[in-house]
């Protein structure tokens, strides 16, 4: 079975979020979702999310493209997921073009085109 790994915050989710998930599930049998806790989220990506960490977890649990949530809570834990959950593919948004290429001794690591037009920071900011 050829496992697939992406991280994010999934905060309301949006059609991007769904999008990025389904062409990350496309490229193997099984997608693991590393989800910002809110601890991560608040004192190292500085943003405070609106749906809490349970919340995100169930929604994203709700999604057909995802097998399986657990939590990032380190910069630095991608190399041990990839080894613990035999990751054949690491998965971002091309927003982080560049940034994981040096996951590239563990695995393969595939950047996806944004959705244009659509972030979580632009509903918040539209809702307003
Ligand atoms: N993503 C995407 N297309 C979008 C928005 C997000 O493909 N329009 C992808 C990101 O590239 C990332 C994943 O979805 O791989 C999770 O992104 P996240 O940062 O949680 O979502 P954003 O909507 O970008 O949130 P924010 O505005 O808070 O940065």
């Amino acid at each position: 079975m050829k496992k697939v790994i992406t991280y994010g915050t999934f905060d309301l989710l949006h059609y991007g979020h769904v999008r990025l998930l389904k062409r990350a599930r496309e490229l193997g049998d099984y997608l693991i979702v590393g989800l910002s806790t809110d601890e991560f989220n608040e004192f190292q990506k500085h943003k405070e999310s609106y749906n809490n960490y349970a919340e995100r977890k169930f929604i994203l649990e709700a999604i057909r493209y995802v097998d399986q949530v657990i939590p990032e809570d380190d910069w630095d834990q991608k190399i041990n997921d990839i080894k613990q959950y035999n990751i054949a593919t690491f998965v971002m948004g091309n927003d982080w073009q560049g940034k994981f290429d040096y996951l590239q001794d563990y695995c393969d690591v595939v950047y996806l085109d944004r959705t244009p037009g659509i972030s979580t920071t632009k509903i918040k900011h539209d809702l307003k």
